[in-house]
């Protein structure tokens, strides 16, 4: 008998996965422990999704990372352990606060030193690193949804062929594919693809995921080739 797809049937299964997959961590759990008593919004990734992350950046031997979205580093944290010691990653942040929380939890977990924090709205850090020529391995996108079109066309620029371009939340609860839904950011998602629709040097995917996140899911894009404009 198949089970009725319901929030407690799906997290049933999420926590199987978390029970036999990802143990206890005491390091993640108080990051996620702060975060709520810091009534921050609970809307960092599922253990399970990040460990997919971290083993996309293991499995590309990733050194250099770019994340747009810093939140209070619960994924920071899971990519760091993903590079070798030497490697790095920049994450962005708007708020100060996040950013504030992002510092001690990647000082706790030990991995301060492989990331650069910068505060701020992202696109004119991205224009700036951009302009540096700078280059990473792995982008992983998960920030103000309306200015996705923009993340992507930069995140482009910035990661080196062969590279891994990933963008959080692309579903939303299936409002992606209701077009009588056009807020910004339903709107920045849906622009999102269709960029994506026109850009073969992105080889593409997506998927949708049910779980402790509820009903989203993920777009991935392998580079094949640079972009034909620098601009964004
Ligand atoms: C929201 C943002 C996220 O990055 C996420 O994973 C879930 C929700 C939001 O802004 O609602
Ligand atoms: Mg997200």
């Amino acid at each position: 008998m198949k089970l009725p797809v319901t929030s407690e049937n799906w997290q049933a299964v999420d926590h199987f996965f978390t029970a036999h997959l990802l143990p206890d961590d005491p390091v993640l759990q108080k990051i996620l422990d702060n975060s709520r008593a810091a009534k921050l919004a609970p809307i960092h990734l599922a253990p399970n999704q990040a460990k997919l992350l971290h083993l996309l950046a293991k499995f590309g031997g990733a050194r250099r990372i770019l994340e747009i979205g810093t939140l209070a580093a619960y994924s920071t944290v899971w990519l760091a352990r993903a590079i070798p010691k030497d490697g790095q990653i920049i994450s962005i942040d708007h708020n100060s606060k996040h950013l504030q929380m992002a510092r001690q939890h990647l000082e706790m977990a030990g991995v301060l030193e492989q990331v650069e924090l910068l505060e701020g709205d992202a696109l004119p850090h991205l224009r700036q690193l951009a302009a540096q020529n700078q280059l990473f391995d792995l982008v992983f996108i998960d920030a103000d949804k309306r200015n996705n079109p923009h993340y992507l066309r930069a995140a482009h620029v910035l990661t080196r062929v062969g590279g891994l371009i990933v963008c959080d939340n692309v579903v939303r609860h299936g409002r992606l594919a209701d077009l009588s839904q056009q807020d910004a950011d339903i709107v920045g998602i849906r622009q999102y693809f269709e960029l994506l629709a026109q850009t073969p040097e992105l080889d593409s995917t997506a998927f949708q995921t049910l779980g402790g996140k509820a009903w989203d899911g993920f777009a991935i894009s392998l580079v094949l080739a640079p972009p034909k404009s620098r601009e964004f």
